[in-house]
C-alpha cells in the first residue's frame, strides 16, 4: 500500500455502471492504490433515491441527494459522471470542471452533444475530462484515437458499437428469428432495455459514431450530422439471401474521409462474411480504424455491462490519479483544427442490395433493369428467389455497383410505381470494407 494521501472520488449515479465502479473501487482498493501510487477513496455518490436497494450497497453516509456536497468537498478531486442523459448530467459536469475537479464520464449522449464544448472548458482549466467508457465499453478505442493513433491521417472507421442490436442480428442470422423474437430474448437476458428504441433505431450508435469521428477527423461532428437508421426493416429472408451471396448483415457505423468531405452514417449493411467485423457476434463490439501509418487496427471486446464499463472508467481514474500525484498537467485535447463538411446522405455512394416482390412472368427483369440503367445504377448481380406457384410471384434480389444514394432513392420510387413490381421489399446498403 502507498503512504500517499488518498485521492477523493465522487460518483454521480449509482446504477448499473456506478455500482460496478463502486464495487471495483472497493474490492480492488489495494491493487488500484499500487497502480496509482495512492488510494482512490470513494467519498460520496449522488443518487435520486437514498432508500433504493443497490447491487453494491454503500454505507448511508456515502450517499447524497445534493450535488453541492460533492462540489464543496475539497477532497473530491475527481467526479465520475454515471447518471446518463444530457440533463442534469451536463450541468453537473460543467460545474465540477468550473470548481476545479477532474471529470470521468461514460455518457455517450452528453459527449456526442456537448463533448467539444466540455473538452474546451476542461482544457481551459487545465483539467482532465476523460470518457473511455462512452464508446465500446471495455474497448480502449477513445484512448487509441486520442493518443496512440494521433500521428495518423485516419481514412475510415467501420464499427459495430451497439451490443443490443448486434445480439438481435446475431440471433436472426444464426437461429432464423424475426426481429421481435430476438428483441424479446435480448430483454430476457438483460441485453436490451425495457424501452429499446435508442438502440434499435440506431441513435445510440450514432452518438458513439459522432464521438469517434470527431476524434478521428479532428473536426467537431455532431449527432445531427450523422445519418442513422435502425434494424427494424430487416427480415429473416434478408439474412438468408445475404448468406447465399457471401455476406453477413450488421448495424454498421461508418465514418470516412475522402477528397469530397466526410461521411458519418449508421445503418444496416451487408459486409463480406470473411471480414473480421462479420465475425463479431452477440453483445460484442468492434471498431476498425484505417489510417495511413497504422494500416488497419481492430479493437474488439465487450461493449457494455457494469464490469466492462468499470474497466474503462477505472482506467481513466488511474491515469488521472497518477497525474495528480506528480502534479502533471493533463495532455492537450485532440486539436479540433479541421472543419471538413459532412456529406448529406443523398451524396454518399455505396453499393446496394434490393429485394423486390414481382409477378413470375417474362419481361419483368427488362423493365426493372431499364429503370436502374436510366439512373446510371449499374447492376452487379441478379438472382430470382422463392417462386410461389400459387400466387405466381417471385422475389428478385439485385446487388448494384456503387451508386449515389440520391439516384438509388429515385429508383426505388420509380420501381415501386412499375406494374411489374408488387413491392420493393427491402433496400440494404452493401459496404466495401478496407482490405
Ligand atoms: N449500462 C451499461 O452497460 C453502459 C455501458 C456504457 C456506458 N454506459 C453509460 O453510463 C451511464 C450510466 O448508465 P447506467 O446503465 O449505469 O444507468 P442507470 O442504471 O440508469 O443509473 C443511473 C444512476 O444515476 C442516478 N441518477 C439519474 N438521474 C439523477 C438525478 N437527476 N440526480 C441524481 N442521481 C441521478 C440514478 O439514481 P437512482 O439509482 O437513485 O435512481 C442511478 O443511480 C450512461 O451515460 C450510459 O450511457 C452504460
Amino acid at each position: 500500500m502507498s503512504d500517499s494521501q488518498p485521492i477523493g472520488v465522487a460518483l454521480l449515479g449509482l446504477g448499473v455502471v456506478g455500482s460496478g465502479v463502486a464495487e471495483a473501487l472497493e474490492r480492488r482498493r489495494d491493487a488500484l492504490a499500487r497502480s496509482v501510487g495512492a488510494p482512490l477513496e470513494l467519498r460520496k455518490a449522488l443518487v435520486r433515491d437514498l432508500g433504493k436497494p443497490r447491487p453494491f450497497p454503500l454505507p448511508p453516509h456515502k450517499l447524497t441527494l445534493r450535488m453541492e456536497e460533492i462540489l464543496d468537498d475539497p477532497d473530491v478531486r475527481v467526479v465520475v459522471e454515471l447518471m446518463g442523459g444530457e440533463t442534469p448530467a451536463g450541468e453537473h459536469v460543467r460545474r465540477a470542471l468550473e470548481r476545479g475537479k477532474h471529470v470521468v464520464t461514460a455518457n455517450k449522449e452528453l459527449m456526442a452533444k456537448d463533448g467539444p464544448d466540455l473538452l474546451a472548458l476542461a482544457d481551459s482549466k487545465r483539467l482532465n475530462l476523460r470518457f473511455e467508457g462512452a464508446v465500446g465499453g471495455a474497448i480502449p478505442v477513445i484512448g487509441a484515437l486520442s493518443r496512440d493513433l494521433l500521428a495518423n491521417r485516419v481514412r475510415s472507421i467501420h464499427a459495430i458499437i451497439n451490443g443490443t442490436t448486434n445480439f438481435i442480428l446475431t440471433r436472426m442470422a444464426e437461429d432464423g428469428m424475426d426481429a421481435g423474437q430476438a428483441l424479446r430474448l435480448a430483454q430476457e437476458r438483460g441485453y436490451a432495455e425495457a424501452d429499446p428504441a435508442n438502440d434499435v433505431e440506431g441513435l445510440d450508435a450514432a452518438y458513439k459514431l459522432a464521438i469517434l469521428a470527431t476524434l478521428a477527423f479532428h473536426s467537431p461532428i455532431s449527432t445531427r450530422q450523422v445519418y442513422w437508421e435502425g434494424i427494424s426493416r430487416l427480415s429473416p429472408q434478408d439474412f438468408r439471401y445475404a448468406r447465399e451471396l457471401g455476406y453477413a448483415i450488421k448495424l454498421l457505423a461508418v465514418a470516412k474521409r475522402d477528397q469530397d468531405g466526410l461521411e458519418a452514417r449508421v445503418h444496416p449493411a451487408l459486409i463480406p462474411e470473411a471480414h473480421i467485423l462479420a465475425k463479431v457476434g452477440g453483445v460484442f463490439n468492434a471498431v476498425e480504424v484505417a489510417g495511413d501509418l497504422v494500416g488497419r487496427a481492430v479493437f474488439h471486446g465487450l461493449g457494455a455491462g457494469p464490469a466492462p464499463t468499470a474497466s474503462a472508467v477505472l482506467g481513466d481514474l488511474v491515469d488521472i490519479g497518477r497525474m495528480l500525484l506528480v502534479n502533471a498537467e493533463p495532455p492537450k485535447a485532440v486539436p479540433m483544427d479541421r472543419s471538413d463538411a459532412v456529406k448529406d446522405m443523398s451524396q454518399v455512394s455505396t453499393r446496394y442490395y434490393l429485394r423486390l416482390h414481382v409477378p413470375d412472368r417474362a419481361g419483368v427483369l427488362a423493365k426493372i433493369t431499364r429503370v436502374l440503367g436510366d439512373l446510371d445504377i449499374s447492376i452487379a448481380s441478379v438472382i430470382q428467389k422463392d417462386t410461389d406457384p400459387v400466387t405466381q410471384t417471385a422475389e428478385i434480389v439485385i446487388t448494384t455497383h456503387p451508386s449515389r444514394e440520391a439516384a438509388l432513392r429515385r429508383s426505388l420510387a420509380m420501381l415501386g410505381g412499375l406494374d411489374v413490381v408488387k413491392e420493393v421489399s427491402n433496400m440494404i446498403r452493401l459496404e466495401e470494407l478496407p482490405s
